[in-house]
């Protein structure tokens, strides 16, 4: 553990056993800061430690700098769709069979050709710079040992070449097209020439700016100059030697033919991400894309109010295999896995379990997390009598 951690560890065991925050008041012991700060988990020593993914936010939330944790947890106006996302996990409960032969699990999953040991990929994330020194070297090497799909920011901390040297073979690279055709066309030609197979187009922020209060909250509490992540006018990796600087980003001109163009100008396959509703999805499928990511950006896009889950459960009969559905948003249990899997989706991704493991414990904490999902959801497809994943069906769901 870092010297910085274990100092914010004393620093906050000496408030809490100091007078002066007893005359605080309610905020009395660990526990209750971190309920004040909407954690579940408790701080822990080591990656191994870790019960469930919870405990990893606990200790990202002692180790962060404020505006840097804030900028993980934010969600936009009340955070409303980011409660949801979790919270309908429980609407849906699970239809458990017996007397299935689960002595071995297989949790494999096949995606345009390769096989993947684990349905469970890691989310594009942008900037992990500020929450690891390795920030996407780290999650890639995690991803490494582990064997999990990894899908790389436009707005990565590290340059897509050095991320797929440390994960040891090309990932996904996922893109904002920014609105100005020659610098997408130049961010594909890098992908290409980096072996990328698949490009991951994010279409849930037209212009880029939303209203995420928590995170201007989370400003407001950090005083520190902070010129490593922030400089205005910092580009990322992605857009070097071009003239573009990503505090312009903006896509609002951006409709349904650039999927057609898209298409057309990539060897890639072409995957959308931020689908919520049937229409779209059909959209997706008549302009050629080859897969789709239900997604609403875990909650820091728009604020409709409505969880991921439930638009999954729209899109998938919809899609109806057409083709592959990913799933991301909410996640935080092996049995939200199952019960997207059942849903429809083919496999699952998450975002912010990752995170919390590479700001507490960088590439061992995202192994532990990974652990953590995997294990959870072998452990519960044991108890459905689905001994592999082909075996999750619809009927394994019902709603509350
Ligand atoms: C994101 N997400 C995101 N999505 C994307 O397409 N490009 C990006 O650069 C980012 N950056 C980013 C940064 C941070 C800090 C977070 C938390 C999220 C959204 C991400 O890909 C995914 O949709 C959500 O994180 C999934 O929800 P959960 O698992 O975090 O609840």
């Amino acid at each position: 553990m870092s010297n910085t951690l274990i100092d914010r560890r004393r620093f906050v065991q000496f408030l809490v056993a100091s007078p002066l925050l007893g005359a605080l008041g309610s905020l009395a012991s660990p526990g209750q800061l971190r309920a004040a700060e909407g954690l579940r988990g408790q701080s822990i020593e080591s990656p191994d430690s870790a019960i469930n993914v919870f405990d990893l936010e606990a200790v990202a939330a002692e180790s962060l700098p404020p505006a840097h944790f804030g900028y993980i947890q934010t969600g936009v106006d009340g955070d409303l769709t980011l409660r949801a996302n979790e919270e309908a996990f429980g609407h849906y409960y699970l239809r458990p069979r017996r007397l299935v032969d689960v002595s071995r699990i297989d949790t494999s999953v096949s995606l345009f050709g390769r096989t993947w040991h684990s349905p469970i990929a890691l989310c594009p994330c942008g900037s992990q710079g500020a929450f690891d020194e390795d920030g996407e070297i780290a999650s890639a090497r995690a991803a490494r040992s582990k064997d999990h799909l990894q899908i790389l920011s436009t707005l990565s901390s590290k340059p897509i070449e050095d991320v797929i040297e440390a994960r040891g073979e090309p990932i996904w690279f996922q893109l904002y097209p920014t609105g100005r055709w020659d610098i997408t066309k130049r961010m594909l030609r890098r992908a290409e020439a980096a072996g990328c197979p698949v490009v991951v187009l994010t279409v849930d922020l037209p212009s880029g700016v939303n209203n995420r209060d928590s995170l201007k909250r989370a400003i407001l509490r950090d005083a520190r100059e902070c010129s490593q992540c922030h400089t205005p006018g910092k580009r990322a990796p992605m857009f070097e030697g071009t003239d573009f600087e990503y505090t312009s980003f903006s896509q609002a001109t951006l409709t349904w033919d650039f999927v057609k163009r898209l298409r057309d100008e990539t060897s890639m396959k072409v995957l959308i991400k931020g689908i919520v509703t049937a229409e779209d999805a059909e959209r997706c499928i008549e302009y050629g894309a080859n897969g789709i990511v239900v997604s609403n950006h875990g909650g820091r896009a728009d604020e409709t109010g409505r969880a991921a889950i439930d638009s999954l459960a729209e899109v998938a009969p919809v899609v109806n295999r057409r083709v592959p559905v990913l799933m991301d948003s909410g996640i935080r249990r092996g049995n939200d896995i199952i019960k997207a899997l059942a849903l429809g989706a083919d496999a699952v991704c998450i975002g912010r379990p990752y995170l919390w493991g590479l700001s507490a414990f960088g590439q061992a904490g995202v192994e532990r997390a990974l652990q953590i999902l995997t294990d959870e959801l072998k452990v519960g497809m044991e108890f459905a009598g689905t001994p592999s994943i082909k075996d999750i069906n619809r009927s394994m769901v019902g709603t509350a």
